[in-house]
């Protein structure tokens, strides 16, 4: 897709890191920019940030609740008209192996990482096929989603499941003949707030005995907290996914050219049992 200029982009999880980069790209690609996101104040925020002298509204959803993310179809098309652009971004992480996750764990992550892309495109797609112009799809998986193993098993089988979507997603739109692009978004560490997301999560899914941190997982967790810092900043994964992904029509978006060994690997150990 190459024509940006007047179109609408919807972002969900525009209210921090990756999410509202790819707001703030969008704004100066000059387009009319839907900011969708659970966490109220800090989305009035970017909404006053990217707002002056640009076409920006922004909608509190919960994207893994469907009823939520047809009310921000219908708050999109009433503001703007049209949906060309549609980030399917919103994600969390929690939990570690399969069995000491709790359900809770899996039923968060579960809703926000996949069911919040699954409402996406049942809601915005067929608005896109009504069109019948280039629209495209970018679902924010992560490397996570091309690898094996990973310290949180929801996190990663959700992300494989993203990427499952998108290719399926993408074969049904060839199959179809829709104008309509689509890539899945795979980096690797970026800079955002996302070893933060318990602050999103909702009460009736927190954990009934949270852990208490013992010195050593609290030094842990500032170690990490300090490589963050260091990673990749989002305006960069942003710049990647206009160019690589919506102008380029990538099906994969991979902004770590390094992370080829680690894809290489799990493909050479399936390989290896053919
Ligand atoms: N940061 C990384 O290193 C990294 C790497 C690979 C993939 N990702 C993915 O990038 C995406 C964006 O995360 P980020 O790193 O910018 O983290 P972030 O925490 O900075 O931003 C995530 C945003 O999603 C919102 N959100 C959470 N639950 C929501 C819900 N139910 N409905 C709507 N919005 C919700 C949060 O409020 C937040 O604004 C996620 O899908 C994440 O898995 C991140």
């Amino acid at each position: 897709m190459q024509d940006l200029k007047g179109k609408t982009a919807v972002v969900t999880g525009a209210a921090s890191g990756i999410g509202k980069a790819l707001a703030t790209k969008s704004c100066a690609e000059g387009m009319n920019v839907v900011l969708a996101d659970v966490e109220e104040g800090a989305l009035a925020k970017a909404r006053d940030e990217l707002g002056r002298g640009a076409s920006v509204i922004s909608v509190v959803v919960d994207v893994s609740q469907p009823r939520a993310v047809d009310e921000l179809a219908r708050k999109t098309l009433e503001a703007f008209g049209s949906a060309d652009l549609l980030f399917n971004n919103a994600g969390v992480g929690a939990g570690s192996t399969i069995w000491e996750s709790t359900l809770e764990d899996w039923t968060w992550v579960i809703g926000v990482n996949l069911w919040g892309v699954i409402n996406g495109i049942r809601t915005f797609v067929p608005i896109m096929l009504k069109q019948n112009r280039p629209a495209h799809i970018v679902n924010t998986a992560s490397i996570a989603g091309l690898m094996k193993g990973h310290h949180s098993a929801p996190y990663i089988t959700t992300k494989h499941a993203v990427v499952a979507l998108t290719e399926q997603l993408s074969v049904e739109f060839e199959r179809t003949k829709a104008p309509i692009g689509v890539s899945a978004l795979c980096p690797s560490w970026v800079n955002t707030r996302i070893n933060e997301s318990g602050r999103n999560r909702p009460t009736n899914l927190r954990n009934q005995t949270e852990i208490q941190p013992t010195p050593e997982m609290l030094k842990r967790w500032e170690q990490m907290q300090e490589f963050i810092k260091r990673a990749t900043p989002p305006a960069a994964i942003a710049d990647a996914v206009f160019e690589e992904g919506i102008r380029m029509g990538k099906l994969y978006i991979i902004p770590h050219k390094e992370t080829a060994q680690v894809i290489k690997n799990r493909f050479d150990g399936i390989m290896k049992d053919v």
